[in-house]
């Protein structure tokens, strides 16, 4: 094939894999410039802030959360959610490690708010299928994994009035240092 035939087909490929593109974006959204009607926005608005806002109806605990668990998380993460070979990041663990030179940081021992894990769980996990389970099953695998950190009780049932409360091991730990502030 000469070098013309080569540079032909790769500008055809790029201008079909533009289109394409461009097609899929058109069915996932409105396009640029477009108003975007209030309803539309909700169903994209999923953040929830670190007081809780915006967290969602729904409820569960660590038991149903343990299902969940089995059902969705098991085979990343591995049973007890310890992470290990091959396994994505573990759950549990790390408690008091922070200070010391060989830190752990997992969703018990380091972050700051327990809303979070709500809010990543929903947006991110599984991580094959996001976005995929009900928020009754997120707010029972989020009591499920902070039961797991003895953050709470396998009986505490979570939901949009007790998740904002709890206040998770390292909530002091963060410090807010802008450059040049002492
Ligand atoms: C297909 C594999 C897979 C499945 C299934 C899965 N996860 Fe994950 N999970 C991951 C990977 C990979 C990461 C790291 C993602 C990253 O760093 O961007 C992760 C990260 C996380 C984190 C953040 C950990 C940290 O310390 O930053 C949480 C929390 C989490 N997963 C919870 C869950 C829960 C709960 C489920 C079940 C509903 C689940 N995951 C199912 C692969 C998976």
């Amino acid at each position: 094939m000469s070098i013309s035939e080569v540079a032909c087909r790769c500008v055809l490929l790029s201008i079909i894999s533009v289109l394409l593109s461009s097609l899929a974006f058109a069915e996932s959204g409105p396009s640029l410039g477009e108003p975007v009607a209030p309803e539309e926005i909700v169903k994209w608005d999923i953040s929830i802030a670190p007081d809780g806002l915006n967290l969602p109806p729904g409820e569960g605990d660590a038991l149903l959360g343990k299902e969940v668990y089995r059902k969705h998380c098991v085979r990343c993460h591995g049973d007890g959610a310890e992470g290990g070979d091959g396994l994505a990041d573990p759950l549990v663990g790390g408690a008091g490690s922070l200070d010391s030179k060989t830190p752990i940081r997992t969703v018990g021992s380091y972050w700051p708010y327990a809303t979070t894990i709500f809010d990543y769980v929903r947006r991110a996990m599984p991580y094959d299928l996001p976005m995929s389970l009900t928020n009754d099953d997120v707010y029972a695998v989020t009591a499920y994994v902070l039961a797991l950190n003895d953050i709470i009780k396998t009986t505490d049932v979570i939901n949009s009035d007790t998740l904002p409360k709890i206040k998770m091991p390292n909530r002091g730990g963060f410090v807010i240092h802008w450059p040049g502030s002492n």
